[in-house]
């Protein structure tokens, strides 16, 4: 079975060509640099660039693939959640696409396809496994069930991890997304540099807003000068510090789910999953405490469309699919 993925719920366009349990092509083009001078996403500007894109995105994901679109079995689109103008984009494309080829059309929550986003790089983890994603807008713990149902332990009442990284990355004057520059600074700083508030757990539910609030008082104690002078020849250390700060309560968190639920397998998804903290963290604490960690590889932790084409692939080999008239659903959640 052959399925075009389209993902377009944020600031990337993306396309991938899914054949069975291969990825013959996984396409993105990423709007960070249209962002950056406001620090986020823009919704109107990402829309927009969406609708530019979307064509050659979808075309060069068919010309990788070695496929033409007459080959597909069906079109899996990402409906929710998202931004509404940029869903609107990727779902109306999609609509259109898989009408003009009388194929299945298939509505994919985006958190799914993150979920699902371990079984592309490698064999899929038994369900059920837990599940933590971890993305600039979601920070969700998720008991993966057989049958494609989802249970969720907990979520952020807040900012979401990756959004905490991209906001601290702002205070210290690093661009736009800021999680891969907190990332590559972190790894020459000191994580004892400075002791910021770790996010307390409530039952499952996390809080980074905190920390950030942390982070932007104990810098707003210095001049302009001295906060510059701090800055610059403490950066990494700053970085590092506070990286452990939201690495420590996501580990805190897994370990807490797999005593909670007995999960033997963990995956960790989502843009934040390509931090490498993280990443050698969690897969420590499984050593030690006895459980399976899976991590997709970094292309795969980003926002891309073999996640949705394997989501849309799973929910189709159950029968299902969407009708013509599917709606975007901007606040979708997993339960
Ligand atoms: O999953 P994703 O591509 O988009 C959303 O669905 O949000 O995640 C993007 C987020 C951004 O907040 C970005 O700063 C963060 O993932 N990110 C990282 C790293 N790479 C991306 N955060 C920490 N360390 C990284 N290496
Ligand atoms: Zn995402």
């Amino acid at each position: 079975m052959r399925v075009l993925g389209i993902e377009s719920s944020c600031d990337d366009t993306a396309a991938a060509v899914l054949d069975g349990n291969v990825v013959r092509s996984s396409v993105r083009s990423s709007q960070h640099d249209l962002h950056e001078e406001y620090g986020g996403v823009v919704p109107e500007l990402a829309s927009r660039d969406h609708q530019r894109f979307i064509v050659p995105v979808v075309e060069a994901a068919l010309d990788e693939g070695n496929t033409t679109a007459d080959a597909l079995d069906a079109v899996a689109v990402t409906h929710g959640p998202g931004l509404p103008g940029s869903l609107i984009v990727g779902l109306s494309f999609a609509k259109a696409l898989a009408r003009g080829l009388s194929v299945p059309l298939i509505g994919v929550n985006h958190l799914e396809g993150h979920l699902y986003s371990v079984a592309l790089d490698a064999p899929s983890p038994s369900r059920p496994y837990l599940c933590l994603i971890v993305s600039g807008g979601h920070t969700e713990l998720v008991v993966v069930e057989p049958d494609l149902q989802h249970t969720v332990l907990g979520r952020t009442r807040d900012d979401a991890a990756g959004e905490a990284f991209d906001k601290i990355a702002q205070l210290f004057g690093l661009g736009y997304p800021g999680g891969p520059a907190i990332d590559r600074h972190a790894a020459d700083g000191d994580p004892t540099f400075h002791d910021f508030p770790r996010a307390q757990l409530d039952n499952f539910d996390f809080s980074f807003s905190g920390l950030k609030t942390s982070v932007l008082y104990h810098l707003r104690d210095y001049a302009d000068a001295e906060r510059e002078r701090l800055l610059s020849e403490h950066r990494a250390d700053f970085c590092a510090s506070v990286q452990t700060a939201i690495v420590d309560v996501l580990v805190e968190a897994v370990r807490r789910g797999v005593a909670e639920t007995g999960a033997e397998h963990v995956a960790v998804v989502g843009g934040v999953a390509a931090n490498s903290e993280l990443r050698r963290r969690v897969t420590a604490a499984g050593d030690e405490d006895g459980f399976d960690v899976s991590v997709p590889a970094l292309s795969y932790c980003m926002d891309n469309g073999a996640m949705i084409a394997k989501a849309g692939a799973l929910r189709l080999t159950r029968g299902e699919t969407s009708p013509p008239t599917l709606d975007v659903a901007p606040q979708l959640s997993l339960d």
